[in-house]
């Protein structure tokens, strides 16, 4: 499948070409439609079908729908889908209303079109990253960090290599340190399961996640600094006052037109959370003094340094392990003891054969566990939205249609429905881990897109991909080992949370070989 667009120079075309265009695109199964076709893969063209609706009313439909209507998320885009019979619609996407100046998109909903994302040549990135509107800058030290710059912007690619030498200055400890650490976590809940018969993984999984960044990337332990023990409960609640728009608490006894009322129309004010900001701030502009003095030599001011490795620790790295890890151990679990079986033998036959040590060959060695983590970063993206700004006028191409888009529009993708095609992925709703096995596996590996990039790409200065692509996946099989050289198998029982899967385990059955 060949990247989903091209440029076309449309911007005035002949009332002729008007009226095939909209003949073309009034229905999906007239046969004129063919007169027309995109300029890549020569498919039939399409107005984009949809409708925002009138201004005020029409987004605040769509926001009710999305956040309380029935199926949830996935169910008001899949909705939409079948309504205009077509994988690239017109909607309005939350929050909207007052906090979102406009809520327009093109929503992009296959693995054809999804790719436009990712080509910066065609799409502008500024302040899209966490869509439709953008937190104050007050929540991030007055700064626009590096997530929301377009790589077109000077400060993008020295403030993106800062962060490259973050995640590797200290390689050597990456994994020593996770060992370590989250060691810790699965004795607490052993523990709790000796004790009480369960425990709660995603609580654990916060302390662990940012005691170990800041001890692997930066040497030292939070628990040890003025920050004691509080470092993950200020980090989530920082993350509240920046994306509270976008979620739902789903706070039991709270009607649901007061939880939009107060979360998605209003934005909370930085300035409840200017100290403990602050005390996050000191924490990481002494403990991250080196990376701040690489900095430097990259012509970065040592305070933007500051306030760029705390967001890339704390909302991209911590936030982000938030999500996939329990989303990572919820899907194991379910796989079953067959599976559970197969990821032990493989697991600790690779330690052996690397001295009982886990090392970058051991986890080489790892194949079912490599694909185990592809899989679930295929099945629930931890970041399911991207944005982009069209450059230019052009067609975004689907599997069966072109559409024509303007310059200004802002697309938007919702991964999971291109990462869950199933024209791209048999059994697409179904958790395979052994889908990325062998030449055929490695080859569906391009429709990985969890980074905001095909998993068979490598970050640059020059894109949007995620920094941290390579350490995600690190650390995600670093869990899976860690997992299957303890135990044999493992139940748990999942439930949702605001971010994600909140997991609980019900039993650790230790290992027997
Ligand atoms: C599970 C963990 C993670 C997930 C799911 C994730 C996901 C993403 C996604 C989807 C984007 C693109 C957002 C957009 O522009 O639309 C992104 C960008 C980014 N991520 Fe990650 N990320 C993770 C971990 C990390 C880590 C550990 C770092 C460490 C430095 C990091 C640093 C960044 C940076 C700096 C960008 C912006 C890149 C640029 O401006 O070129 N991420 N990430």
């Amino acid at each position: 499948m060949a990247t989903a667009v091209h440029q076309l120079s449309f911007s005035a075309p002949s009332a002729g070409a008007r009226r095939r265009q909209s003949r073309a695109s009034a229905s999906a199964s007239t046969t004129d439609r063919h007169e027309v076709l995109s300029p890549n893969r020569r498919l039939p063209l399409r107005k984009v079908p949809g409708e925002h609706g009138p201004p005020l009313l029409g987004a605040l439909k769509d926001r009710l729908e999305y956040f309380y209507g029935p199926g949830g998320r996935d169910g008001f885009f899949a909705a939409r889908v079948r309504a205009h019979r077509s994988t690239v619609v017109r909607l309005n996407m939350p929050p909207g209303p007052f906090v979102a100046k406009d809520p327009r998109v093109v929503a992009l909903l296959d693995a054809a079109s999804f790719p436009v994302l990712f080509d910066t040549s065609l799409v502008d990135k500024t302040d899209l990253f966490t869509g439709t509107f953008m937190p104050s800058t007050d929540l991030t030290g007055g700064y626009r960090v590096l997530s929301y710059v377009d790589p077109a912007e000077p400060n993008h690619a020295p403030l993106k290599s800062l962060l490259f030498h973050l995640l590797t200055h200290r390689r050597q400890h990456v994994i020593p340190t996770f060992r370590e650490v989250y060691g810790g976590l699965f004795g607490r809940m052993e523990n709790d399961l000796a004790r009480v018969g369960k425990a709660d993984f995603g609580n654990y999984n916060d302390d662990a996640a940012f005691g170990f960044l800041c001890q692997a990337l930066l040497g030292r332990d939070p628990v040890d600094s003025p920050l004691r023990d509080e470092g993950p409960k200020l980090v989530a609640k920082w993350l509240l006052f920046q994306i509270s728009p976008l979620l739902s608490l789903g706070l039991a006894g709270l009607p649901t037109l007061v939880e939009d009322g107060l979360l998605h129309s209003f934005r909370l004010p930085p300035a409840l959370i200017k100290k403990d900001y602050g005390r996050l701030a000191d924490f990481f502009r002494d403990a991250g003094k080196a990376v701040i003095d690489e900095g430097e030599r990259l012509g970065i001011a040592r305070e933007e340094a500051v306030h760029n490795i705390l967001f890339a620790m704390c909302f991209n790295s911590f936030g982000g392990i938030k999500i996939l890890f329990p989303s990572l151990v919820k899907w194991l679990g379910r796989a079953g003891g067959r599976v559970h079986g197969r990821l032990a033998t493989e697991v600790r036959a690779a330690v052996r054969a690397n001295g009982g040590e886990v090392t970058m060959r051991a986890l080489a060695e790892m194949p079912l566990v490599k694909s185990a983590v592809y899989e679930a970063l295929r099945i629930e993206p931890p970041v399911a939205m991207q944005y982009g700004r069209a450059k230019r006028d052009m067609v975004v191409e689907s599997h069966d249609y072109g559409y024509e888009v303007r310059e200004g529009e802002l697309l938007f993708g919702y991964q999971p429905m291109a990462t869950k095609d199933p024209r791209v992925f048999p059994r697409a709703e179904d958790y395979v881990p052994d889908r990325f096995l062998g030449e055929d596996g490695e080859r569906l590996l391009r429709y990985v897109v969890w980074s905001n990039g095909p998993e068979s790409a490598t970050p640059t200065l020059q894109d949007k991909q995620c920094a941290g692509k390579d350490f995600v996946v690190l650390i995600a099989r670093l869990l899976v080992a860690e997992l299957f050289l303890r135990y044999d198998s493992f139940d748990v029982q999942v439930g949702s949370s605001p971010l994600g899967s909140s997991v609980t385990i019900t039993s650790l059955k230790k290992a027997t070989f």
